[in-house]
């Protein structure tokens, strides 16, 4: 199955991370949110640690080596559940999530998974993003997340993708 996804110039791939390393990583992607965050959730140092225990990791790291874009993903049987991702702010807009998007589309294609996902329903970047990918709503989660805000259910199935918009 070809790639539909490319690496765009001036970064590349990266599945690890150190624990310290993820957690600022999150901690300037809230931070950049603002203080009305609709991004769910706290990540403490220990929290961080056990994730990337239980996680896999996909990232895309600068000429440098640092960090500026991850998704966070648990593999369940039928399929990859995100548990978070995101772009540092000044790296945004430039193909990072479509490329990691892409890459675990490939991943859940080639391992006959699908890939789901919560959303803040608050989120229209998110939200219309994953629908270009090819994403569909599959359900809502009340008061999900700690500003009292639902969470929309997603899910990307690889039977569903095949067609000329796919990116
Ligand atoms: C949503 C997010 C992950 C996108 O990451 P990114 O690396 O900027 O994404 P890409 O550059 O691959 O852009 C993909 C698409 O997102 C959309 N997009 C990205 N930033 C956008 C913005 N500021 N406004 C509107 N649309 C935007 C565009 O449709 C873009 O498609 P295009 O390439 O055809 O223009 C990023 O905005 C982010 O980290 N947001 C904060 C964290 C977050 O919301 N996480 C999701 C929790 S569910």
């Amino acid at each position: 199955m070809p790639k539909v996804f490319e690496v765009p110039d001036g970064y590349q791939i990266s599945k690890h991370a150190e624990d310290e390393e993820l957690f600022m990583f999150l901690k300037d992607l809230y931070a950049a949110q603002g203080p009305d965050s609709m991004m769910g959730g706290r990540w403490s140092r220990s929290l961080v640690s056990s994730e990337l225990k239980s996680s896999a990791l996909l990232a895309l790291r600068d000429q440098v080596g640092y960090l500026r874009s991850m998704i966070l993903y648990k593999t369940l049987p039928d399929g990859f559940e995100i548990t978070i991702l995101g772009t540092a702010k000044p790296h945004r807009n430039k193909g990072l999530m479509r490329c990691l998007i892409g890459c675990l589309q490939d991943l859940a294609r080639s391992s006959k998974r699908r890939i789901f996902l919560e959303v803040h329903q608050q989120n229209p970047v998110a939200h219309d993003f994953y629908e270009e990918l090819r994403f569909q709503r599959r359900g809502l989660r009340t008061g999900y997340y700690s500003d009292g805000a639902d969470a929309i259910l997603m899910d990307w199935r690889p039977e569903l993708s095949e067609g000329p918009s796919q990116a």
